[in-house]
């Protein structure tokens, strides 16, 4: 069942692919080209290097056969020091073969039965290092654009907007308007860590994310803007008197858990998006024309953005248990606080909060069959494998048409709607 004492004795070969390699392939067959990164980082970590104890380690960079140690520095990163060369290997290294005997030994199950309690710490470790290899990535013309436009949402808008209803217009009100704290917060939360990054497309694809993010956030505030006129006040004061603080607190005193949440609350916006595009029948199409654009754009380039806090959580921390713990928070408030707390005040203004047919249809909506929490349960519970990438999920071919019809300005024209930017 084990295969030697030392994890990564079971590892066999490593290698470590080119700079432009990180757009990984799932299917594998990546280029092994390790001595250039091995001597440009030469020497660089050594002060860095945490005692965390060397492991011996042997295998081959490219053909050549080694032997030497590697020393794990943080839960996504190792170090090899290979003769006289020493190399630092974040992401994007890559471990092929035997990664399926590795997870039999070490693997979430079986940690606890492994006779030696430090060696099954070690070999999780390598575990969680490993699943930030080997991930699948979106197709070649993925790229991510920021595209601020100015909505045709206004103040003669409909007040039920979404399917003439108002326990579902409120929760798409009470979810939307929690997006101006809460990307934000994602943008300070992953923009933290820009310069941890070495990746030149990742530190590309960050810069995107906060410029998709941002427009995002000033889109969905003018939105609640138009709430709070409509004397739906509760939402603007518990974003600056809780939200806010809350999150703003989060990046100060927990930077990491702040990622992770971010990366968490991440999965949520995209299996969401997923959900609008794929299902546009029970979500897009029940909206009124105003608002219609908005949840595409939105959908689109959350879609768009997916891995990217996520990729910078696996270069800068990894860890997986800081990752589900963060789930599980963010399935807390969205699943449980989101309707009690923030929509309770809504639906008491409109009238309907003790109508118990609102809350028949509206449960249903949420929880039922077709409800907007259970249908993506498949999609959700992925975050849970140790090994998920959000590339696991191949929906590029859902925002295809949006962006092939905004890049040809068919999409701006049919909306009737322009660029701010
Ligand atoms: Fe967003
Ligand atoms: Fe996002």
């Amino acid at each position: 069942m084990f295969h030697g004492s030392d994890p990564l004795d079971a590892i066999g070969t490593v290698q470590a692919p080119g700079r432009d390699s990180y757009r990984r392939n799932s299917i594998g067959g990546r280029p092994d080209v390790a001595d250039r990164r091995m001597s440009s980082t030469n020497g660089r970590f050594l002060k860095r290097s945490t005692a965390q104890g060397a492991l011996q380690v042997r295998g081959g960079i490219g053909k050549s056969p080694f032997s030497g140690e590697s020393e794990m520095l943080t839960g996504s990163s190792v170090k090899l020091r290979i003769g006289g060369v020493c190399g630092i290997y974040n992401q994007s290294v890559s471990v092929a073969g035997e990664r399926d005997r590795l997870r039999e030994a070490f693997g979430p199950n079986n940690e606890r039965k492994h006779p030696d309690r430090q060696a099954a710490i070690r070999g999780r470790r390598i575990m969680d290092m490993l699943s930030s290899t080997q991930q699948a990535s979106p197709p070649e013309e993925h790229t991510i654009e920021p595209r601020p436009i100015r909505f045709n949402i206004t103040d003669a808008s409909p007040r039920y907007w979404f399917a003439n209803d108002p326990f579902r217009t409120q929760f798409f009100n009470a979810l939307f308007t929690t997006f101006p704290p809460g990307e934000n917060f994602f943008v300070r939360s992953v923009v933290h860590y820009r310069d941890r990054i070495r990746d030149p497309l990742l530190l590309k694809q960050i810069n995107a994310f906060a410029g998709q993010e941002g427009t995002h956030a000033n889109a969905h505030q003018d939105h609640l803007d138009i709430l709070s006129r409509q004397g739906y006040t509760s939402l603007e004061r518990e974003n600056r008197y809780i939200i806010d603080p809350f999150l703003k607190l989060a990046n100060r005193i927990a930077p990491r858990f702040a990622l992770a949440l971010t990366v968490a609350l991440e999965h949520f916006t995209a299996m969401l998006a997923h959900q609008s595009i794929a299902r546009s029948d029970l979500f897009r199409d029940l909206a009124h024309e105003d608002f219609k654009p908005l949840m595409e754009w939105h959908a689109a380039e959350e879609i768009e953005h997916k891995a990217v806090a996520f990729d910078v959580y696996q270069q800068v921390d990894g860890s997986y248990r800081r990752r589900i713990g963060a789930m599980i928070g963010a399935t807390f408030f969205m699943v449980v606080l989101l309707v009690p707390m923030r929509m309770t005040p809504l639906l008491y203004r409109d009238g309907v909060l003790f109508n118990w047919r609102t809350w028949r249809d509206g449960l249903s909506f949420l929880y039922g069959r077709q409800g907007i929490f259970r249908m993506p349960w498949n999609h959700y519970k992925q975050f849970y494998r140790r090994d998920f990438h959000p590339w696991d999920v191949q929906d590029f071919d859902l925002i295809r048409p949006f962006r092939d019809e905004y890049q040809s300005g068919l999409w701006l024209e049919a909306s009737r709607l322009k660029r701010t930017g």
